[in-house]
């Protein structure tokens, strides 16, 4: 969907949106937290013994891979974890995408798309789990061009999300202090802390850019952009100006609570017509990933520095070593 463009793109995209729009996300709310806390306790058992740091790094990135990816297969296809459907799409995204998001196609990556798209025309559960499959099925027919484009939005969007999850926890551990507070707050107020937690993230991180092709001549503050040319938002940069953000280094999630908020001047989700769709849902689930995390873990992390680039977003380096130890907070 982000290749496309007119007519088709506004049809599509809004086929996607009004489908989100009649899904009851506080039902899948129990689900969503059984990834995490599986993914998670399974982490904590692996980390038994002793290993070394880059095991310590690729087991992580699978936990929050697995976790991310059992989140978007159960809400974009209904497969409920445990099912033969679920293990079937999870192997066939491991195929497409083993090694984190797709760029080139490849023999592997056909076969594996063939293998996902076989197993969805098998037929879909008919269940009262929300998803948005289903929910796009209720308007008419998921036609390949939509097919595909669910497909493949699981596949960039689980990656996304891994990403956000890494640098989530690598601030959680750096912040005891707002984790504490996370953990020991009432059930809404502890919704608000962990969206302003998440936003704060996006501020500092994952967030770098958009790209553009120029398509016609155009003048911007007295520059000439021309037509051809390719042209790279700078968000990262905006998300440092420390005319909006003050003290624009500093971790401060403080700096979204009471309703505060930045229009266009923050934008981790894009701005135009080809905005994130799933921008609140990725807010609603990352929230949930540090809720529980907070909740039922201490955290720590040792490296990590200086990022590094990963295949599409900047990465904590790869001697990032977390631990967690079980148990809540206690106040
Ligand atoms: C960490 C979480 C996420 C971030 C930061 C993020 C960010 C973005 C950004 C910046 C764009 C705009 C790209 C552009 O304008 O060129 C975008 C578009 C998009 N995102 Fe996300 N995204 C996230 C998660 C997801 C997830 C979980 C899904 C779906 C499962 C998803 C689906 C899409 C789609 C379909 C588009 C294209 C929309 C269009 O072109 O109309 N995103 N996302």
């Amino acid at each position: 969907m982000r290749g496309m463009s007119g007519a088709a793109h506004k049809t599509y995209r809004s086929a996607l949106i009004k489908a989100l729009g009649t899904i009851d996300l506080e039902a899948l709310a129990p689900t969503m937290r059984r990834f995490v806390n599986d993914g998670l306790s399974s982490f904590n058992r692996s980390t038994a013994e002793p290993r070394k740091h880059f095991d310590n790094y690729r087991r992580w990135s699978d936990a929050l891979s697995t976790i991310s990816s059992g989140m978007l297969i159960q809400l974009v296809f209904g497969a409920a974890q445990g099912s033969d459907l679920f293990d079937q799409l999870m192997d066939g995204y491991k195929e497409l995408g083993p090694n984190g998001v797709v760029w080139n196609i490849g023999a592997r990556q056909l076969a594996a798309y063939a293998r996902l798209r076989g197993r969805l025309d098998e037929g879909m559960p008919r269940g009262d789990i929300p998803n948005l499959f289903s929910a796009i099925s209720e308007e008419g027919p998921v036609d390949d061009t939509m097919l595909g484009n669910l497909i493949y939005m699981v596949e960039t969007g689980r990656y996304d999300l891994r990403g956000l999850f890494r640098w989530i926890a690598k601030y959680g551990a750096e912040h005891p202090d707002w984790m504490r507070q996370i953990a020991t707050a009432d059930c809404g107020h502890r919704k608000v802390l962990a969206e302003a937690f998440v936003l704060e993230v996006l501020r500092l991180d994952q967030s770098e850019r958009l790209m553009r092709d120029v398509l016609q001549d155009f003048a911007f503050d007295g520059f000439l952009i021309p037509k051809g040319a390719l042209l790279r938002l700078c968000m990262w940069e905006s998300h440092k100006d420390a005319t909006t953000f003050g003290e624009p280094f500093v971790f401060d999630p403080g700096r979204f609570l009471n309703g505060k908020s930045y229009g266009e001047k923050f934008s981790p989700f894009g701005l135009d017509q080809h905005r994130c769709p799933l921008a609140d849902v990725s807010i609603w689930l990352a929230s949930t990933f540090i809720a529980e995390l907070a909740c039922n873990f201490d955290v720590s992390a040792s490296g990590g520095e200086p990022a590094v680039r990963g295949p599409y977003h900047w990465e904590p380096s790869p001697d990032f070593q977390i631990a967690l130890a079980p148990g809540k907070i206690d106040d």
